[in-house]
């Protein structure tokens, strides 16, 4: 079939498997032309189908030579509906992987669940034997826990109602948009769903099987962001769940021994997950825009291959005073920052598409979903249907 973007508003309800396939190609040559690296050589990636989750994996795979085992919450194509990015991304991933010779398996499922858990430790078991470097990067609107409660995360205030300048992404104008405080409970069900606790849930289960490698490291992705959007990131539910996880990270250094686990705070990207966010894309849109001018623009695949390269497998890893990667480094210099909140002041309608860079933001979404890509000729029939060859081997 033909497959064309079905945008409705920040989401893109089909994907194009050729240049999801391209988008993987391009993120690997990004790595091969960084050089490799002396690194972990089994890698988990809890989130390794999309954002930088999927950085994460390819930069472990080609940058250090790692077997992979990614886990991924993802839908084949069906009939007239194509997959999605993630599910077209982890089978090219698998492609070029076994190109190069390096073992890749994946498991499509909730990575929440004890089966899951239990899957993985099982193939790690079978195939790796351990594991070096876990990576935490999940994204989810919801958790069931394994006592069947249903948590959902939520992205509102924990404070007043919060009144902002927002992109309104369908029609290009700058609107103003309110967050409302989140109600009884949801401030508990964010951090249910995006705090540590599964990820510690992942890292005792990992070390209780004796499938953890004496020295192993885990990091989970984190961000902060600049004070403009405090009230809805840093300060809001979702910051909340972001603190509950460094707070699992120092409990984990603790308890589980010989394992460093770290919380890395990363930029601010277009991602599946972000483009979400109220207010967040008008952010972003000027934040690509000065960046870009100053020449420290990096999507998540040079996010990640900095973190690997001078961060995470450095011997002491640079932290700050609260123990933290910080790969937000270029983004909250204040040469950056200024310039922003300079434009942020200005934004409107009239000059949001001068002042801000709209097309950038709009470029990254499409090519999430496999649109937009140069070498891809989206006039010409594809297949659809793209197997996963480890879970087609799975099955067998
Ligand atoms: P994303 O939406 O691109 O990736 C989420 C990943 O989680 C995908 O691989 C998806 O399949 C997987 N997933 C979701 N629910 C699952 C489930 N129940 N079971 C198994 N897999 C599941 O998101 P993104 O933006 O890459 O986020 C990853 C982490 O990075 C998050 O913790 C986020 O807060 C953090 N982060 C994101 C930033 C951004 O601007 N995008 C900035 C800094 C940190």
């Amino acid at each position: 079939m033909i497959v064309e973007p079905k945008v409705r508003e920040y989401i893109c309800t089909t994907a194009h498997p050729t240049g999801c396939e391209e988008n993987v190609r391009e993120q690997i040559a990004y790595v091969k032309s960084q050089g490799e690296m002396e690194g972990p050589k089994r890698v988990l990636v809890i989130g390794a189908s999309t954002g930088y989750g999927l950085a994460s994996r390819i930069t472990a795979a080609f940058g250090c030579k790692a077997a992979t085992l990614g886990i991924m919450f993802e839908r084949p194509a069906n009939g007239k509906r194509t997959a999605t990015a993630g599910w077209y991304n982890t089978a090219a991933f698998e492609k070029f992987a076994a190109e190069d010779g390096l073992y890749a398996k994946s498991i499509n499922g909730d990575a929440f669940s004890v089966a899951v858990k239990e899957q993985a430790i099982q193939m790690i078991r079978e195939d790796l034997g351990q594991v070096d470097l876990v990576v935490y990067s999940l994204a989810a609107p919801r958790r069931t826990t394994a006592d069947g409660v249903t948590y959902s995360s939520v992205l509102k205030t924990t404070g007043e109602t919060f009144t902002e300048k927002s992109l309104d992404l369908r029609s290009g104008e700058i609107v103003t948009k309110s967050v409302e405080p989140a109600a009884e409970g949801e401030l508990e069900g964010t951090i249910k769903v995006m705090g540590g606790e599964d990820w510690e849930d992942w890292m005792k289960a990992l070390s209780k099987a004796g499938v953890l490698a004496e020295h192993a490291k885990t990091v989970a992705y984190s961000y902060i962001g600049p004070e403009i959007t405090y009230p809805i990131y840093k300060d809001g539910t979702i910051g909340h769940a972001k603190q509950h996880l460094q707070k699992t990270a120092r409990k984990m250094n603790q308890e589980i021994e010989g394992l460093t686990a770290v919380v890395s705070v990363n930029k601010a990207l277009v991602t599946q997950a972000s483009a979400a966010i109220p207010i967040v894309p008008l952010y972003f849109a000027i934040l690509y825009k000065v960046m870009k001018e100053q020449g420290s623009h990096e999507g998540c695949i040079e996010q990640i291959s900095r973190l690997f390269h001078t961060k995470l497998l450095a011997d002491p890893m640079p932290l700050d005073a609260e123990g933290l990667i910080r790969m937000d480094d270029w983004e909250l210099d204040s040469k950056v920052q200024d310039e922003v909140m300079k434009i942020w002041q200005m934004v409107k309608t009239e000059n949001v598409k001068e002042l801000s860079d709209v097309d950038g933001f709009w470029e990254d979404f499409y090519r999430m979903f496999g649109f937009h890509l140069s070498h891809v000729d989206y006039t010409k029939d594809v297949e659809t249907d793209v197997k996963i060859p480890s879970l087609e081997d799975e099955k067998k």
